[in-house]
């Protein structure tokens, strides 16, 4: 940008002082906002065609914005455009390059808005594309999980509950519990864009304007169904921003849980689950390590997450209507939140590719803990016309007496198992093959292998 009369901030008419140059460095957001330089030409470009339309400006000023306008875009695409933080957004930055390229007639971009409705049209249209980008690739990494599952409808693991062998498990199925909280995440992210599709544009400063503006207009060339109903109320609003936050931090929850299953699963203790080289870092001093760093990372970003939600919330709690400078931080919030989780959804995508689960281990494990004790109670109600209660005593006699022995369930003769229940047939063994426990599991979402491929096939479907 060169030299010329313009080179101050628009408000100089006004306040004669310069601006301490630390507030200008600080409290400008131009490295922040610059971001939203497609969007703010674009939402700029409607309305001065708006203007037009409704006779506000004429033919030619318009064409010559639209011109300057599509300059501008080609420069800061090109990285040609020189911000300047004197001129605090990309609004005024823009603003103050359309008088350069055009001159005086610049000065009519700006009638009937102001820069809160402005800033909120284009960050409205961000978080937009930025959800639809997130769902891309939510969409990419239940993909990956189901390939995994497919592969592992048989594979049998504990299913824990307080990280104890509970009951055995299909690995398919574990699996495919993340699938079901990642497409709920997709979900929550196309729920927020009811508000998103509300056009803040139009409604100026804080009370609307007194121009004969068509705000229907301009909400539909933007891609919004609507215009916002009362203007104080849109540009002191930012329950699309919590929202998105919201829902960024409940996905983020969701990497974080699948990173430490991960992190446990590959631990010494568990080593059922191996990560290959691609995806685990070594150690400065001891050469053997092998450390799941990728996952650590996914499960750290979500406290960020989390953070920056409560930052938002802290902004907004007890602000008055309408704008104030506070919520200029909300961009910066949402490009920094967005940006983990677009990052971590593409690092957990990789790290889903480049592992692979211990089949032999798993079993191993999941024979251990005496983990079909409900199917032997289970058993005994369907077969012995007892109550669940008395099969529940009776098994944890069973599995008393095991334990007492050193010995597994399976390991137990029919002689020792009639001690608690004489009735007892031979039949009652095959309640400790896991294959027989996990297929058993029938009913609506159980992990019985034929479940599994179903609701498998209903997701590659949807997705
Ligand atoms: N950069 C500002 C923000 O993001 C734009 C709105 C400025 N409005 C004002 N009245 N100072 O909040």
């Amino acid at each position: 940008m060169g030299k010329n009369k313009n080179n101050k901030a628009i408000w100089t008419t006004r306040i004669k002082g310069n601006s301490s140059s630390l507030f200008q460095r600080f409290g400008s957001s131009i490295n922040i906002d610059k971001r939203l330089y497609k969007e703010d030409i674009t939402a700029s470009i409607i309305h001065v065609e708006m203007l037009f339309k409704q006779k506000i400006i004429s033919f030619k000023i318009k064409n010559k914005i639209v011109y300057g306008l599509g300059k501008i875009e080609k420069e800061i695409s090109k990285n040609k455009f020189q911000f300047n933080q004197r001129y605090e957004d990309i609004h005024m930055n823009i603003e103050k390059r359309l008088f350069e390229i055009i001159g005086e007639e610049a000065g009519y971009i700006h009638t009937a808005r102001s820069r809160n409705d402005q800033v909120l049209t284009d960050f409205k249209i961000w978080i937009r594309s930025a959800s639809k980008e997130i769902n891309k690739n939510l969409n990419k990494l239940m993909k990956t999980t189901l390939k995994i599952a497919d592969k592992n409808i048989k594979t049998i693991m504990p299913g824990f509950t307080h990280l104890k062998n509970a009951q055995a498990v299909s690995f398919g199925h574990y699996l495919m519990a993340y699938v079901e909280m990642f497409y709920r995440d997709k979900k929550r992210f196309l729920n927020n864009m009811n508000s998103l599709y509300e056009c803040p544009l139009g409604v100026s400063a804080l009370t609307g304007t007194s121009f004969n503006i068509d705000r229907e207009y301009t909400a539909k060339k933007l891609g919004f169904k609507n215009p916002t109903k009362n203007s104080i109320d849109t540009v002191s609003d930012r329950d699309f921003v919590l929202d998105f936050l919201y829902n960024c931090s409940v996905c983020s929850m969701h990497i974080s849980r699948i990173a430490e299953e991960m992190i446990i699963w590959n631990s010494d203790g568990y080593k059922i689950i191996k990560l290959s080289d691609k995806v685990v870092t070594g150690s400065s001093i001891m050469p053997q390590k092998k450390n799941p760093d990728h996952l650590e990372f996914l499960r750290g970003k979500s406290g960020q997450v989390y953070g920056n939600l409560f930052s938002m919330l802290t902004i907004l709690k007890g602000l008055p209507l309408s704008y104030f400078k506070d919520l200029q931080d909300d961009k910066e919030i949402v490009f920094r939140t967005n940006d983990i989780l677009v990052n971590s959804l593409k690092i957990l995508n990789e790290v889903l590719i480049n592992f692979h689960p211990d089949h032999k281990k798993m079993l191993k494990l999941a024979k251990t803990g005496f983990i079909t004790a409900t199917d032997l109670a289970d058993y005994l109600v369907k077969n012995h016309s007892i109550s669940f209660r008395d099969a529940y005593k009776k098994t944890a006699t069973i599995v008393n007496y095991a334990e007492k022995n050193k010995k597994e369930l399976d390991d137990l003769t029919l002689q020792e198992l009639r001690k608690v229940e004489p009735k007892l047939t031979s039949e009652v063994l095959k309640v400790f093959n896991l294959n027989n426990s996990v297929n058993s599991k029938k009913s609506y979402g159980g992990t019985a292998f034929y479940n599994i491929k179903k609701m498998i096939r209903k997701y590659q479907k949807l997705i």
